[in-house]
């Protein structure tokens, strides 16, 4: 974890910071424009030279740097950060050191993701630190933005040749929270057959047309779909791309900081929801009682999708997928609904795609 107090040491920088002091002196967060340049020198004939042009804007000065780099502003972040599921890192031990799951969950996994990895297991993996997701400035003198590992645009994982761009930062979080697996997978699974340890397998069992199979407790997107469900995709249904998709994930979940929400906690602030043009004195993420609304169909649905066969589970511990076969139909709506949860927002998300997925699967349920 690097600070102002660090950098200021390191003999580079020092020099750096001389060089812009003398150079281009040190006006302030955005140097003013540089001066008139001086009149032209007379003529040879003795008639005025024309004025000079307009001088550069000036090099951004040293304070600017504090701006980011103030020992105030880097302990808030600090702070803030140690609240975050990222420095937790719950699923580290678990996720972070396998092949499959490295590039999401951990420090390393993700750093070789970036080099062009394709996903390798790391011996000690560890949670997220700053330069899990920072790297350096390219230059000190134009770019002064914040320096990030990545800013591209997404290549989906469930869609393969699709990508998704926020056009911002938030391009960063969507390479890690999109969905792992599309419904085709599972639609694509049309026999069973048993694992035998010498590799003698067998048929196990054949899945008729009409039917799906879900084949594991974990069956669904996988936990974090939230890039897809901002684009409007990853469960059966369309509609239009969402008002909130255009925010990406950073004017949410960043933004506004305050004690427990916002900035580096990266937990969603709604300070960052009353911005003019969006929703005006709100105190709760519950607006309009979309979320209790949301909430109150999930309920129904989970219940009918135990009787279906396809979640087992109840209100109070929790519902998870049930290995079975189940109609086509079911599955359309055991999907949806794995989508609608994993999302983890209640809702918020993009309420008119939400409100797509519930009623299809209402439907297929016969709700
Ligand atoms: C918009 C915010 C912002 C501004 C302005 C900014 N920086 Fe940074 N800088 C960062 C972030 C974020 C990092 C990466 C996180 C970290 O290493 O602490 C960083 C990293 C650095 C590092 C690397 C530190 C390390 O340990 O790897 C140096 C050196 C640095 N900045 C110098 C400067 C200087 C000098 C200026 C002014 C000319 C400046 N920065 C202006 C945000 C900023
Ligand atoms: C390297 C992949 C990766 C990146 C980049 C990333 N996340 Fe995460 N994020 C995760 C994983 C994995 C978890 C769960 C961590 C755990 O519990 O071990 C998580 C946890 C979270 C949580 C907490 C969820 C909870 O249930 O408490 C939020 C909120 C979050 N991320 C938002 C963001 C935002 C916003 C960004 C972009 C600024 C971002 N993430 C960038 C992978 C990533
Ligand atoms: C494409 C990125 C990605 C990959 C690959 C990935 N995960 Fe995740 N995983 C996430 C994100 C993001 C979260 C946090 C989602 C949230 O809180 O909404 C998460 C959360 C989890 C959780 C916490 C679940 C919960 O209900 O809170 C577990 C457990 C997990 N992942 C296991 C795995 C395992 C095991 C693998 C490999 C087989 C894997 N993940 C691969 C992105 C990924
Ligand atoms: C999960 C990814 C992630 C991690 C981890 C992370 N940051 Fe950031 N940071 C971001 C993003 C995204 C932005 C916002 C960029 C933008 O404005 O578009 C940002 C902005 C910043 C800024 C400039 C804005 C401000 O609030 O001053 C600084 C400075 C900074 N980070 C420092 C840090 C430090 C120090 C750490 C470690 C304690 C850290 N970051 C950890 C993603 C991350
Ligand atoms: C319009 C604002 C908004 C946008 C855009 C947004 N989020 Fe959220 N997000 C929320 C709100 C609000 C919640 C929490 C709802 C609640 O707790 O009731 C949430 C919840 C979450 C959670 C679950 C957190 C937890 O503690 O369980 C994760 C993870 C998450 N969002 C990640 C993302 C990612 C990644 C993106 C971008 C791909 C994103 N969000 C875009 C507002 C937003």
């Amino acid at each position: 974890m690097s600070s102002f107090k660090q950098i200021k040491l390191h003999p580079v920088f020092l020099i750096i910071i001389a060089l812009l002091l003398f150079a281009v002196g040190c006006e302030g967060p955005e140097g003013p424009a540089g001066p008139i340049g001086e009149a032209g020198l007379a003529g040879d004939t003795g008639a005025p030279g024309d004025s000079g042009a307009t001088g550069e804007t000036g090099a951004t000065g040293t304070l600017a740097c504090l701006t980011c780099h103030s020992d105030e502003n880097m302990t808030t972040i600090e702070t803030s950060f140690a609240l975050s599921g990222h420095a937790a890192g719950n699923y580290v031990g678990y996720a972070g050191g396998r092949g499959s799951c490295s590039r999401c969950h951990s420090s390393e996994g993700f750093e070789n993701f970036l080099q062009g990895g394709e996903g390798v297991d790391i011996a000690s993996p560890s949670a997220w630190t700053c330069s899990t997701c920072h790297s350096n400035h390219s230059s000190l003198e134009d770019d002064l933005t914040v320096p990030l590992v990545l800013n591209s645009a997404i290549a989906s994982i469930s869609l393969p040749g699709t990508t998704y761009d926020f056009e911002n930062s938030s391009n960063l979080c969507g390479t890690c929270h999109q969905s792992r697996r599309g419904y085709d997978y599972y639609e694509a699974i049309d026999s069973v057959w048993t694992d035998d340890v010498n590799g003698d397998d067998s048929l196990a069992f054949v899945v008729g047309d009409g039917e799906v199979y879900i084949n594991s407790s974990h069956a669904g997107p996988h936990h974090g779909p939230q890039t897809n469900t901002l684009f409007g995709e990853g469960g059966y249904g369309t509609s239009s791309l969402a008002t909130h998709s255009s925010q990406g994930c950073t004017s949410c979940h960043m933004g506004e900081a305050d004690a427990t929400e916002g900035g580096h906690s990266f937990n969603p602030n709604i300070a960052n929801c009353n911005v003019e043009g969006c929703h005006t004195s709100e105190t709760s993420f519950d607006i309009n009682s979309k979320q209790t609304d949301f909430n109150t169909r999930m309920g129904v649905i989970a219940e009918a999708l135990v009787t279906a066969g396809a979640l087992s589970g109840d209100a109070i511990d929790g519902y998870h997928p049930h290995v079975g076969i189940v109609t086509d139909a079911q599955f359309k709506a055991f999907f949806n609904y794995m989508v609608l949860y994993e999302d983890h927002s209640h809702g918020v998300h993009n309420p008119g795609y939400f409100n797509t997925l519930l009623t299809v699967a209402e439907t297929n349920l016969g709700l």
